[in-house]
């Protein structure tokens, strides 16, 4: 698909993210003047980074990743020769949940299939998965769930699977937030990120 078509089968997803009035997170978003967060980057990207949901920050941007998480991933990123524009970047849920709480299975399932249409358009050769929180979601969507799944034993273990479009790479990775605090965490996820070069 050109470029362009799927600049603006996108922009046309976006816009439905931004109309979606039955959402419960719909309500909160316009009290404080909050903006839905549907992702942004290469629409030809090879990789494609799903994280949960937007926190505060990204909710008042408009943009994934931009406060202290934001800043962890990009620096990631630099590490194996990657700037944000050269891949893809987005969450499975699409507004903030309040408080940054967990988002309630109903609230998933309203913004599961503009993920899985993000995926289609987009046609990633590997996902990364950010956190345990997209790890459970993509690995269930691949049906790649491993009984007992934990991400301190999933990290780093790219697993293959099928998409409608071919073969694509799921990787598990922590959630940079994790490196934020942690020497030892940040050196996992940037070893994780030497897995993923492997892929580049
Ligand atoms: N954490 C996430 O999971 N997503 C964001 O966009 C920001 C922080």
């Amino acid at each position: 698909m050109p470029n362009t078509q799927k600049a603006e089968k996108l922009a046309r997803l976006a816009h439905q993210v931004e109309e979606l009035t039955g959402s419960s997170l719909y309500e909160f978003r316009q009290e404080n003047k909050y903006q839905p967060v549907f992702g942004e980057g290469d629409v030809d990207a090879k990789v494609m980074f799903i994280g949960e949901a937007p926190g505060e920050w990204e909710a008042k941007k408009g943009r994934p990743f931009v406060g202290a998480s934001g800043r962890a991933l990009d620096e990631m990123l630099a590490c194996i020769g990657l700037a944000r524009q050269d891949v893809y970047i987005t969450n499975v849920v699409k507004d903030r949940p309040p408080e940054n709480r967990d988002p309630t299975p109903r609230e998933i399932e309203l913004y599961a299939p503009f993920l899985a249409q993000q995926i289609a358009i987009i046609q990633p050769r590997v996902i990364a998965t950010l956190g345990r929180f997209a790890m459970e979601f993509v690995l269930a969507q691949f049906g790649l769930t491993e009984p007992g799944q934990k991400i301190s034993q999933m990290h780093g273990r790219p697993l293959e699977a099928e998409a409608d479009y071919g073969r694509v790479t799921i990787l598990p990775l922590y959630h940079p937030a994790v490196s934020l605090y942690n020497r030892d965490q940040r050196q996992t996820l940037e070893d994780d990120f030497q897995v993923l070069k492997q892929f580049l």
